[in-house]
């Protein structure tokens, strides 16, 4: 089984190439040679998958391939690209696209792959272009295409995420008991996923016929609160129990909603997918990485590699807190 995975070597592609390796699959990798590669006997093809020239002229001369997977493609162009490179020329088309397709703002969970697509962010659109340029080439006979939607996956190569978005102060804040900010009343819904596991329903849908012309959520197996998420960090990596402060989306958006968009798209709003469809017609797909130890050595690689900012370099988040704990304590003064 020969395939090739333009990326590879990040977060999720690391994963696939894992799985892909367990099932004996002969593995190129295609990307720029810049991110830390932790992959070992691999075929490495080096290039810009944006130079459109280059890169088709490349994969012509590479011949024919059972599975291409495309990890970065993030806009209709380097969809075309990818047409233009792989049809006739691999037997099925994997894309990465996101649960971000989805935009989250029904009201139903979990969300399935037959909701409607209602993006609100350029990220969630132009995915979502991509998916219909790629399903079209199917329905062309052109190509046989599986679409992916990862929600939140993280591991080793990738950050610890917290309810208000991606900042690399998150672990410093739980290690050192800084209070921290959670939106709502932390009853937000929330699932991540492992980037290992995800990778083991990527490498065995490679080759699977039932999985043509088919898009699949690929998800975490546990559906938590914010407030639970907070508190399973904190524990997972010795930290102590937090001290949870909530505050309203709306008051966040107010002081700064630059700093708050992931809030206002993602955060916000459940994040709470099936995994039905996926188990079903890819049966190896079994979420297994337990919370705590995914996140252990999440956070042992974000130590090793210095992604761990200090609490101190942005005192925002304190500032928040303490903005809020007073607006509090006056408006209860004030109703005495
Ligand atoms: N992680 C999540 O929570 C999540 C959730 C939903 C969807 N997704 C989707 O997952 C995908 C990202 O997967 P990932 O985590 O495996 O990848 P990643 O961490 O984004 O890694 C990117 C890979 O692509 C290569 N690369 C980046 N730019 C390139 C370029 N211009 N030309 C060639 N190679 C390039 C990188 O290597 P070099 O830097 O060496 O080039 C690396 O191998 C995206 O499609 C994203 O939408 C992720």
């Amino acid at each position: 089984m020969k395939v090739l995975i333009i990326g590879g070597t990040g977060l999720i592609s690391s994963g696939i190439v894992k799985a892909l390796q367990a099932r004996g699959a002969d593995i190129t990798v295609y990307n720029r040679g810049q991110t830390d590669d932790r992959l070992d006997a691999v075929r490495h093809l080096r290039g810009d998958r944006n130079d459109f020239g280059a890169f088709e002229r490349e994969m012509a001369a590479t011949g024919a391939w059972d599975a291409v997977i495309d990890m970065i493609c993030f806009r209709p162009d380097q969809a075309e690209s990818d047409l233009r490179a792989f049809a006739g020329r691999c037997a099925h088309f994997i894309f990465c696209s996101t649960v971000c397709t989805y935009g989250n703002t029904q009201t139903i969970v979990p969300t399935l792959e037959t909701t409607p697509q209602q993006p609100h962010s350029t990220y969630g659109r132009d995915k979502v272009a991509c998916e219909q340029r790629f399903l079209r080439a199917q329905a062309e006979g052109r190509m046989n295409v599986t679409i992916f939607r990862p929600s939140h996956t993280y591991g080793p190569g990738g950050n610890v995420i917290n309810n208000l978005g991606w900042a690399p102060t998150f672990v410093d804040r739980l290690r050192q008991g800084r209070p921290i900010l959670v939106s709502g009343d932390g009853h937000g819904l929330w699932q991540s996923a492992y980037s290992e596991d995800v990778g083991v329903g990527f490498a065995h849908a490679v080759g699977r016929s039932k999985c043509f012309g088919e898009a699949y959520n690929i998800v975490g197996g546990e559906v938590v609160t914010w407030d639970d998420y907070t508190r399973r960090t904190a524990a997972a990596i010795g930290a102590p129990e937090p001290r949870i402060v909530h505050v309203p989306t709306d008051f966040l958006l107010a002081v700064d909603r630059p700093r708050f968009s992931a809030l206002e798209e993602i955060f916000r709003y459940h994040g709470v997918y099936s995994n039905a469809k996926v188990q079903r017609d890819v049966p190896e797909y079994r979420p297994a990485m337990p919370y705590e130890e995914g996140v252990r050595r999440t956070v042992a690689w974000m130590d090793r590699h210095g992604k761990i900012a200090p609490a101190e370099s942005d005192p925002m988040e304190d500032r928040l807190v303490a903005a809020w704990e007073h607006g509090l304590a006056a408006a209860a003064g004030r109703l005495r």
